[in-house]
Parts: C-alpha cells; sequence; structure tokens
C-alpha cells in the first residue's frame, strides 16, 4: 500500500502516460490506413509490420504501467465536485488500461490465428485472403471505436478540469516541480 498521498504522477508514470497516447494514436493511424490496403497488396506487409511492432511494444507498456500504478504512490482521484462524474472517471481510468490491453491481445491473438509472424517476419507464404475470416478481426475492430470514443472522453474531461473547473489537472501529469 502507498505510504503517502503525493500532489502529482511519479515520473515514470508521466513517462508512461505519454508513451501510451502516443504508441496508441500511431497503432490507430497506422492500422486504419493499413487496413484499407487489400491483403494481396505487397506493400500492406511493411504498415502491418510496424503496426504489429507498435502493438505488441503498447502490451508491454500498458501491463508495466498497470504494476508501476499499483506499487508505487499516486496521487487522490481528482474530483469534479459531483459524485457521479468521479465514479465515471474511476471506471474510465480502469476501461482505458482494460481496453488498450484488449486491443493488444485481440491484435496478437488475430497474429497467431493468420499466422502473420512468420508471413511478415519471416517472409515466408502470403497473407491470408481476408483477415475477417478470422474471429479475432472482428475482435480487434470491435474494440478499436470502443477505445477511440473512450479517449475522446477522457481528453475532453482532461480540458474540462484544466479549463473549467481550473483544477491544473494537466500539472498532475506533467513533469514539472
Ligand atoms: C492528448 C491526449 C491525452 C491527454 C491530454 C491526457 C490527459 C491526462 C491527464 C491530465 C491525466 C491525469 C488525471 C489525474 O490527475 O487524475 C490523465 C490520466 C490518465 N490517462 Fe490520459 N491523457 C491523454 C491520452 C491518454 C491516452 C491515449 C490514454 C490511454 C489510452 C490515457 C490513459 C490515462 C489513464 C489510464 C489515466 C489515469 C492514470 C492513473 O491513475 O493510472 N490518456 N490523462
Ligand atoms: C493497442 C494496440 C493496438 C491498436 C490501438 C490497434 C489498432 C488497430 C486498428 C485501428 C485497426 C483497424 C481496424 C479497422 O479498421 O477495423 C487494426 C487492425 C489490425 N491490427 Fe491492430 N492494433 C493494436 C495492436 C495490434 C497487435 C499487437 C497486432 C498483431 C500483433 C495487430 C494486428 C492487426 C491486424 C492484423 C489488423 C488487420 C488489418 C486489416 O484488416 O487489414 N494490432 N489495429
Amino acid at each position: 500500500m502507498p505510504q503517502s498521498t503525493p500532489a502529482r504522477y511519479s515520473p515514470l508514470m508521466v513517462t508512461l502516460h505519454w508513451l501510451t497516447a502516443i504508441l496508441v494514436f500511431a497503432a490507430f493511424i497506422v492500422g486504419k490506413n493499413m487496413s484499407r490496403l487489400p491483403n494481396h497488396d505487397a506493400s500492406k506487409l511493411a504498415p502491418l509490420a510496424i503496426h504489429m511492432m507498435l502493438g505488441i511494444t503498447m502490451l508491454v507498456v500498458i501491463v508495466v504501467r498497470f504494476v508501476a500504478r499499483r506499487k508505487t504512490p499516486h496521487p487522490a482521484y481528482a474530483s469534479t465536485g459531483n459524485a457521479f462524474l468521479d465514479g465515471l472517471g474511476k471506471f474510465a481510468h480502469y476501461a482505458l488500461y482494460l481496453l488498450v490491453f484488449l486491443m493488444a491481445i485481440s491484435g496478437m491473438a488475430l497474429s497467431m490465428q493468420a499466422g502473420l509472424p512468420q508471413i511478415v517476419f519471416g517472409g515466408a507464404g502470403s497473407l491470408p485472403a481476408d483477415f475477417f475470416d478470422f474471429a479475432a478481426r472482428a475482435m480487434h475492430g470491435f474494440i478499436a471505436p470502443a477505445l477511440f470514443l473512450l479517449i475522446l472522453l477522457h481528453v475532453g474531461a482532461a480540458f474540462y478540469h484544466q479549463l473549467f473547473i481550473k483544477d491544473k489537472l494537466f500539472a498532475r501529469m506533467g513533469y514539472g516541480k
């Protein structure tokens, strides 16, 4: 259990937060763009390799971050003064961890079902005709917009704190003194 309650997140947690944001946005952009390419197009392999590496790195980062969150002291939940919104905020933070985790796991499951490691990194064989022939593709495609909407809600809530409640919430997720 944390010994004391700091006023802000530790530099480790701040680094992991912004690394999560960069990796998730990058995986989204590459994922959306490459999914428009047909599987027989050889130029799909390079973005697929980048997407898979981003996604696997994301899995490692989100697990390390979740463990660090539980094992190191962190600030108390920010309050809006409204019990419902405060509960929603707490729920949304757990849901963000969970959906990022499930996004990466479903991507890896799809990769296993479609034999992607050998094709993309081993240069052996070619991509299956359609990723939607594999159950994990639907799951990956279903979680993606849910995570996207949750991130929009999260960013909106962060700006609501910063600009309307004026509680300097951003400083808690920064490196300043
Ligand atoms: C531009 C985008 C983003 C902004 C401006 C932002 C802002 C913030 C801020 C200010 C906090 C601190 C909240 C507090 O002090 O209680 C926070 C926490 C958090 N953010 Fe973000 N965030 C962004 C993107 C993301 C993304 C992409 C994710 C994950 C997909 C994410 C996940 C989280 C989580 C899980 C927490 C809670 C931290 C904890 O208590 O463990 N954020 N964010
Ligand atoms: C948090 C991490 C990840 C995010 C945010 C993410 C995001 C996305 C997005 C937005 C799409 C397009 C979905 C659609 O248009 O329906 C996609 C497709 C895909 N992703 Fe991921 N992904 C992640 C992790 C992974 C991992 C770890 C792998 C494999 C190791 C992977 C493999 C794939 C594959 C094979 C597709 C299908 C492309 C297609 O249909 O042409 N993803 N991903």
